[in-house]
């Protein structure tokens, strides 16, 4: 089966090294293709001549995550979402008249996290839904289902929230081409969910608990850590800029 790994990425100075920096991870992953969608009302020359040059399988897409103002209050839609949704809405006009022909795992990985490469063999054979652990969640090392003797999740080891029906993160789940091609209705809610509960009211739509495959030694092994990488400090560019503003970052 081919991996889609979807990403949502959008502009700030560290860009171009977070792309860099999975791309050279992707490139050891065989067969793979990078569904990457920029949060911007256009394509930018960046990415797209950064796709170009780096040798991967990509669809190269792009949605502005759409602000709104609630109640006097800034009322943020959660990072990543309508470009995640793109993302699911491109694989099913791309495959969704030829399902059965397309054998694929579709998994959500944010520009910035770490990956190892064990976790997308690991995947690969997802049948339905598979889960593992994510480091650096929740307030935790890492945060992780529950898998009893028999291989079975019967819960989830957060503090945050872990009542809830899927209590896991983007990073921590792989969902089977078929499942996201049989359920076309399953996209990531922009309005009416807490923030923390998407992913969790995505894989209700999707599976049962009693459906979810535990990989990475039933979850005993960390293989995707949920790092965040600092922003930079530009402060002697001024305003006008410093440096030369034709070359690239
Ligand atoms: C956490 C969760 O791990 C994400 O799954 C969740 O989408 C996010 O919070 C959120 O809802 O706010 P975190 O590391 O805090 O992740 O968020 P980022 O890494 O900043 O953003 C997640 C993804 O969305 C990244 O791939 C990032 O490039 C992208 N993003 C971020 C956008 O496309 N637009 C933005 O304005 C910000
Ligand atoms: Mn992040």
């Amino acid at each position: 089966p081919t991996i889609y790994v979807i990403t949502p990425t959008y502009s700030r100075p560290v860009q171009k090294a977070e792309l860099t920096r999975l791309a050279n991870t992707l490139l050891h992953v065989p067969n793979l293709h990078w569904i990457i969608v920029e949060d911007s009302i256009n394509k930018t020359l960046l990415v797209s001549r950064f796709l170009q040059g780096i040798g991967l399988n990509y669809t190269h897409l792009n949605v502005k995550t759409t602000r709104r103002v609630r109640r006097a209050k800034v009322h943020l839609v959660p990072r990543g979402m309508a470009q995640r949704n793109l993302g699911l809405r491109w694989l099913r006009d791309t495959f969704g008249h030829s399902a059965a022909d397309h054998h694929g795992v579709v998994y959500f990985g944010d520009d910035d996290n770490t990956y190892s490469l064990e976790l997308f063999e690991e995947m690969r054979s997802t049948r339905k839904v598979s889960v593992w652990p994510v480091a650096f969640v929740g307030g935790l090392r890492y945060e992780s289902p529950k898998v009893n003797k028999m291989g079975k999740v019967y819960g989830w080891k957060t503090k945050f929230s872990p009542r809830r029906p899927f209590a896991i993160d983007m990073a921590g789940f792989a969902v089977n081409l078929q499942l996201i091609l049989s359920k076309p209705q399953a996209y990531f809610k922009l309005k009416g969910v807490k923030t923390g509960h998407l992913e969790s009211k995505l894989l209700a739509e999707l599976v049962t608990l009693s459906d979810l495959e535990p990989k990475a030694a039933n979850c005993k092994k960390v293989l995707v850590w949920h790092t965040r990488t600092e922003k930079p400090i530009l402060l002697n560019e001024g305003k006008k800029g410093f440096t030369d503003l034709n070359v690239e970052v």
